[in-house]
């Protein structure tokens, strides 16, 4: 395992992303764990990351030297470096000179461990205020830029390298290649960790902890459940029933997608409850986001708690319901303090916000998994590639797409619009460009349009297409003008009481994705 010590997470994730599309298992440990712990878990090595901090701000988190003198192979990038340079006694001067953005870097030594084979100037991208003027003794200067005399050293001898710029973000044309070089031939580490490996494993524990008990899964149509139910699935087969709660808040599609492909592709039991009068009742007359949130999840509870006290009704005889399956991701568990010690970010409820008193333990085979591999197992485990490649969905669905109070004409008046842009998108072969386009029906405005020879005054339709690595933030796509001019035309013809589609311009931050 490669442990990356995390100094601002943001960039800790995206390193451990990066070191596992470089085939090495890697893990998040937060800056506050003492370095003995580190070296208790006997890392194969160690990557500092970035922060926002200056190693001169009093508190700012710092580093034992002793991790240094362990024999591991250390990392450190921008602030990682930063503190390598200082605890090894090299100089980090508080020079005022400001590096931010894409930054041109001279490399010194070409043939060094890190730089072999990339080019003598390449693009970095450089956020930092501080900068080190002199490497600790004995390492070799690989790599300067015009404001910074020391932006890389390293010391193949004691297996320690550094730079200090940022070689996970994409800005950073050689980034990942600097990243593997240190990896394979710093660290000399092979690449084995592969989505084979990782379904024999999870495979092996689910099994382990569930015996011959059984299991339930709340299916959302979303990919992490899916993939969660077939990991299981293949584990321990018929004593895992899926439940599929239908709440009307679908999409098109959905719940016909999930009866028939998810179910012919991996033969699971699935359990369908149409409860769509249930959540419309409840959220009738209610516009405010957060209370149709909390409405959706607490119906969704009861909904499954029912269809599980059924589950049991239906085979008594059998080995109790005792688990219940969730597709909780990596990010959520770093995120969530995960155990770590890592700052609480926010508190993520999967399966529409499960409550911690039920009576289940939880089985989370994709705990350790970015989104992209998760992707990668459900191809691995043949699920199909609606599934797999499926735009993330929310778990209240269209209810928080509508700007209003959500009602059953406004709910399948959505939806059409909604199945019209999905499929002008997936038309245009733009489904791998955009991360998700929610599609938002502001039911409480009107605007005056003209169609035929009539006056309209309908509601308009709003596009979210955004591009984005984790959903933490994002950009607006950049859609091509024809696309969106025929996703307009077909929307205004042919959803009723829609004349007006208009295109969300914001990034995240400041705009969420969905609009509520
Ligand atoms: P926001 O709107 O916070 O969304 O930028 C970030 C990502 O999370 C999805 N999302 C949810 N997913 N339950 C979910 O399972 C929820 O309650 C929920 N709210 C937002 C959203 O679609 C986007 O991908």
């Amino acid at each position: 395992t490669v442990l990356v010590v995390d100094f601002g997470a943001q960039y800790a994730q995206l390193i451990a992303r990066r070191v596992r599309e470089a085939r090495v298992y890697s893990e998040i440990v937060p800056s506050t764990m003492p370095v003995a712990e580190i070296l208790a878990r006997k890392p194969a090595a160690v990557i500092l990351s970035g922060g926002p901090s200056s190693v001169y701000e009093p508190g700012a988190p710092g580093l034992d030297r002793s991790l240094f003198e362990a024999g591991v192979p250390v990392f450190g990038m921008c602030y990682g470096f930063q503190l390598m340079a200082t605890a090894l006694g090299g100089t980090v001067d508080n020079t005022g000179a400001r590096e931010y953005g894409r930054t041109a870097l001279a490399v010194a030594k070409p043939g060094s461990t890190l730089f072999e084979g990339t080019p003598a100037e390449q693009t970095v991208w450089m956020s930092h205020g501080d900068a080190c003027s002199a490497a600790p003794e004995g390492f070799t200067v690989t790599a300067s830029t015009d404001l910074v005399p020391v932006a890389a050293f390293e010391n193949d001898e004691l297996r320690l390298y550094g730079v200090q710029y940022h070689p996970e973000v994409l800005h950073t044309v050689h980034g990942q290649q600097i990243l593997e070089h240190f990896l394979y031939r710093g660290a000399g580490l092979t690449p084995t960790w592969t989505t084979e490996n990782v379904v024999e494993e999870q495979v092996a524990l689910i099994r382990a902890q569930v015996g011959t008990r059984r299991a339930i899964c709340g299916l959302s149509g979303g990919v992490d459940s899916a993939v969660a139910a077939a990991l299981v699935h293949k584990a321990i087969g018929d004593r895992l029933t899926c439940v599929y709660v239908d709440h009307g808040l679908m999409r098109k599609g959905e719940t016909e997608q999930v009866e028939k492909d998810f179910v012919a592709a991996t033969g699971v039991r699935l359990k369908v409850v149409d409860a769509s009068e249930r959540f419309l009742a409840a959220l009738a007359g209610v516009s405010d986001p957060e209370q149709k949130r909390k409405i959706i999840g607490r119906e969704f509870i009861r909904v499954f708690e029912q269809a599980q006290a059924e589950i049991v009704a239906e085979a008594p005889g059998d080995e109790p319901v005792e688990f219940l399956v969730q597709g909780t991701l990596y990010p959520d568990v770093v995120e969530s303090g995960g155990g770590t010690g890592t700052a609480n970010i926010k508190s993520h409820h999967n399966v529409g916000g499960l409550p911690d008193d039920l009576q289940f333990e939880l089985v989370e085979p994709l705990r350790k998994l970015f989104k992209d591999e998760v992707r990668m197992v459900g191809q691995e485990l043949g699920l199909p590639e609606e599934i797999v490649h499926r735009q993330p969905f929310p778990g209240p669905g269209l209810g928080i797409r509508i700007v209003g109070e959500v009602t059953r004409e406004r709910l399948d008046l959505l939806r059409e619009a909604d199945a019209i842009a999905r499929e002008e998108l997936t038309a245009a072969g733009l489904d791998r460009d955009i991360w998700q386009c929610p599609v938002v029906l502001l039911a409480d405005v009107r605007s005056v349009g003209v169609q035929g020879d009539g006056r309209t005054y309908g509601h308009p339709i709003v596009l979210r297409p955004v591009s984005s690595e984790d959903a933490m933030t994002a950009d607006w796509s950049r859609l091509p003008y024809d696309v969106l001019a025929r996703i307009s035309t077909r929307i205004t013809n042919e959803v009723k009481d829609v004349n007006r589609v208009v295109l969300d311009v914001t990034s995240k931050p400041p705009g969420t994705i969905e609009w509520e």
